[in-house]
């Protein structure tokens, strides 16, 4: 997602998109710019890289304006480079725009564009948008907001835009659907656009919510207009803002890391959005299409990544030799970098970073590649530095995420890697078409699975009470739920410092069962799946020794129940995709005991984001 802001009024309107975007930075930096109307023309400045790079680059420069647009950029598609930011000119340059969303039919419009004697500075979508609103501009021989109005008819997808021109410099347009857009209604005359109302809420509180398909015509000291994409005259419905600054941009949410819990259902649908068809059982992973069949003739994989990237390579694991029936190793990229691995030029390495600028999974993929080895990246950030190592690889569209304990990064990450081993193993034929349509369909219901598991989180916030003051904390799990087990331990000692421990369930009587006392609470991860019996069996082993048992079931679960202190429920779903559910009510427990401690859950004590250093 990207973040978009605009004004226009008796203000300067540089500072105001400069702040409006340092707001919105949240949703995404990897470049920004702005466009202003100055002596008649548009002066458009654009840089990759985060705010302060565009401000560094406009010093100097003429940015004296009263109405100008902002961008800050989540590339999804096309390198996060100069070019691509945005905002971007028409072709004459007396227009220009900026655009939160996805325009899916860019590219045949694009080719009709050209045909008619335009041309692109960019890969983008938006590039072709602006083009085509003048385009019809001129030769449909129409206004500004008549030609926006024909061109949004046009296009397919999502979009949140504003433009101006260079030929009314107190006029801004501004069109929405999918994407979010708010306008402000400041005093004077003076208007404000944005993708929410961080930007906004300083200035005022009277804004419209564009409704999908509206467009608003914004002129300084007129009234708001309103009308829809069939020309129908809109009455604006004016509200008061009365959320604070900071929970706008978490969405409402207390936390980053809550947003970024319940964003999942969107996340996971996103890291799948393109890459499968259920009804023809496809599985289409361009990132990696002209190396599969690298990866289906590779001897080996390894997987190289650190933290909970690290958890989700060891789900990874899993799926490939189950699925795919090819040997795999994951290592922690700072051990293999370090142990001077054999590596030959038939392995192939996947190396998962949500950052992408991990410096041990940076150092162990250069390690790889230098001895000959196919590197497949699993990265969230388009164009970071670890994506640019890679030979190919499949980006997981979670969006950003803030919060330094990783969520839906993670979920993503696994999707990703379930579509990896999916159409790898079907064009093995390692598994039936039955079971990879079985396993295709199943993962497409998964996003619903997980927004129905966070329609309430009474039960976890109720056992995250009881056990908030524990000291220790055992994760035990099987199979494709070990390394569930992992993270769930993971989340829980990163952001509420109780120390915690992910062990195999069986593995416990060979040591840890030492620990459990009565004020030891074990979590087990105890789904339909597998060694179920076994699982119930060590839960019994627990309970003899008086261990508080949190069980995550399979919905309908009565043996289970029977005997735990305390269940949380999971949807049924099959053993290797179960990973994408058990994990969410671990994220949340982890989430709301820190909460209960009083910790700095987004930014916990000791971490960062992303650990660029060694
Ligand atoms: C997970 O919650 C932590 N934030 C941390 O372990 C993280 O997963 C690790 O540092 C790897 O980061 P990356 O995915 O950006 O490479």
């Amino acid at each position: 997602m990207c973040g978009i802001v605009a004004y226009v009024g008796d203000k300067e309107a540089y500072p105001i998109l400069i702040k409006g975007l340092k707001r919105l930075e949240y949703r995404g930096y990897d470049s920004s710019g702005v466009a202003l109307i100055n002596d008649g023309a548009i002066n458009l400045y654009k840089k990759q890289g985060k705010v302060a790079e565009l401000e560094s680059f406009t010093e100097g420069k003429n940015i004296i304006s009263n109405i100008g647009i902002g961008h800050t950029r989540w590339a999804t598609h096309g390198a996060p480079n100069d070019e691509n930011a945005h905002p971007h000119y028409s072709k004459s340059k007396n227009l220009a725009i900026i655009h939160n969303g996805i325009i899916e039919n860019y590219a045949s419009l694009k080719k009709e564009l050209i045909q008619r004697g335009h041309e692109f500075s960019s890969d983008t979508d938006t590039e072709v948008l602006i083009h085509l609103i003048e385009d019809i501009q001129y030769n449909a021989k129409v206004d500004l907001v008549e030609a926006v109005r024909i061109a949004l008819n046009e296009v397919i997808g999502a979009y949140a835009i504003v433009i101006i021109s260079s030929e009314q410099p107190d006029v801004m347009i501004a069109a929405k659907k999918s994407s979010p857009l708010v306008i402000g209604i400041g005093t004077d005359g003076e208007y404000f656009v944005a993708s929410d109302a961080t930007p906004i809420v300083e200035y005022t509180k009277n804004v419209v919510y564009l409704d999908d398909e509206q467009i608003g015509v914004i002129q300084k000291g007129e009234k708001l207009r309103l009308i829809d994409i069939k020309n129908q005259e809109i009455t604006p419905y004016i509200q008061e803002l009365e959320v604070h600054l900071e929970a706008i941009e978490k969405g409402g949410y207390e936390h980053f890391m809550l947003k970024e819990i319940y964003e999942q259902p969107i996340s996971i649908k996103n890291s799948m959005r393109g890459r499968i068809n259920v009804d023809k059982g496809i599985v289409s992973l361009g990132g990696i299409r002209d190396y599969e069949q690298k990866i289906i003739n590779a001897e080996r994989i390894i997987i190289v990544a650190c933290g909970t990237s690290w958890h989700a390579g060891l789900v990874g694991e899993y799926l490939f030799e189950d699925l795919t029936r090819i040997p795999v190793e994951v290592e922690y990229a700072s051990e293999f970098r370090y142990r001077n691995p054999i590596i030959n030029e038939n392995d192939v390495v996947i190396a998962i970073s949500q950052s992408g600028e991990t410096a041990d999974t940076l150092a162990a993929i250069k390690l790889a590649k230098d001895k000959g080895a196919t590197i497949i990246g699993i990265c969230n950030v388009v164009g970071s530095t670890i994506s640019r190592e890679t030979h190919c690889g499949s980006y997981t569209h979670a969006g950003p995420e803030i919060g330094v304990a990783s969520t839906k990064a993670f979920t993503a990450q696994v999707t990703v890697l379930s579509l990896m081993a999916l159409s790898i193993a079907h064009k093995k034929g390692s598994i039936s078409d039955s079971k990879f349509r079985l396993l295709l369909a199943e993962l497409d219901a998964i996003p619903s699975k997980v927004k129905r598991m966070l329609e309430s989180d009474e039960q976890v916030t109720y056992i995250s009470e009881l056990f908030k003051d524990a000291t220790n904390f055992l994760y035990l799990g099987r199979g494709y739920n070990f390394p569930v087990a992992l993270e769930g331990a993971l989340k829980l000692k990163e952001i509420s410092y109780i120390h915690a421990e992910g062990y195999p369930a069986a593995e416990m009587k060979h040591g840890p069962i030492a620990l459990i006392d009565e004020e030891m609470p074990i979590v087990v991860i105890a789904t339909k799946h597998g060694n179920y019996e076994k699982v119930v069996s060590n839960i019994e082993e627990v309970k003899a020794r008086s261990g508080k048992i949190i069980a995550i079931v399979t919905e309908g679960d009565t043996e289970v129940k029977a005997i735990a202190d305390h269940v949380l429920e999971i949807p049924a779903t099959e053993d290797s995709l179960s990973p994408l559910l058990t994990s969410i009510p671990l994220q949340l427990l982890s989430y709301h005991i820190a909460v209960m401690r009083g910790c700095n859950v987004d930014q916990p004590r000791n971490l960062a984001k992303s650990v660029t250093v060694e």
